[in-house]
């Protein structure tokens, strides 16, 4: 399974970078707001720290201007993959922009038949919201469900991408569902290393290894 941040707060990305385990970062209108940045630049430095696909999303609601948006934000970087809502004419825009030979996120997902659309449009990604649909008395999970039924059925290579994680049981869940990327908050990846018996367990074995005076640096 594969980890992607969702964020564009750089210091977060540079720093989870630097485990090795990050594959890659989503951001949105959204988080691009919260991180207080010019759109452009930070999406350039997001795509220097990390080598697998970055997620920026255009802002048109008509097919035409988002092929303009997309022709801007894809001489961003190699890795840039254009974002694109799940609407008609974001499909037309993923299936314009992935039969050129660019990655497309298609977000805001909220049903298996919007996801089997998507992949009928090639897209490269497709983003179910797990958490707001949680939100709204629906279960995301289920949701990952069909989505990995329907996409096995007839071999879809786009991945699944779980969003809008909340919390550790997310990712676990989505994990045995098989979703191929999970995008998270950096304080949900954070979590993840996280166990009170390791902590407890380092704790023992410092106090133990004390005794002996010994070091393993000489
Ligand atoms: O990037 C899209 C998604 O992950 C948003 O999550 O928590 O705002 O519902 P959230």
């Amino acid at each position: 399974m594969k980890f992607f941040v969702d964020t564009a707060d750089t210091a977060e990305i540079a720093d989870l970078a630097a485990t090795g385990l990050l594959d890659g970062v989503t951001t949105n209108p959204s988080l691009i707001a919260k991180s207080g940045r010019d759109f452009m630049e930070v999406t350039k430095e997001i795509c220097a720290l990390v080598d697998g696909p970055v997620s920026a999303e255009v802002i048109a609601l008509d097919h035409p201007t988002m092929m303009k948006e997309a022709e801007v934000l894809r001489k961003i970087a190699d890795n840039v993959c254009i974002k694109v809502p799940l609407t008609v004419d974001g499909l037309k825009t993923c299936k314009a922009l992935t039969d050129d030979g660019a990655m497309v996120n298609v977000t805001l997902c909220f049903s298996a038949n919007q996801a089997l659309l998507a992949a009928k449009a090639g897209a490269s990604f497709i983003s179910p919201f797990v958490g707001r649909h949680d939100d709204n008395g629906f279960d995301g999970l289920d949701l990952l469900r069909d989505i990995r039924l329907i996409y096995d059925n007839y071999n879809f290579e786009t991945e699944i991408l779980a969003a809008s994680i909340r919390h550790p049981i997310h990712v676990l869940e989505s994990a045995r569902i098989g979703a191929d990327v999970a995008t998270m908050p950096p304080a949900v990846i954070r979590a993840l290393f996280k166990h009170v018996l390791t902590d407890k367990g380092i704790e023992g074995f410092l106090a133990d290894w004390a005794k002996t005076g010994q070091t393993i640096l000489k």
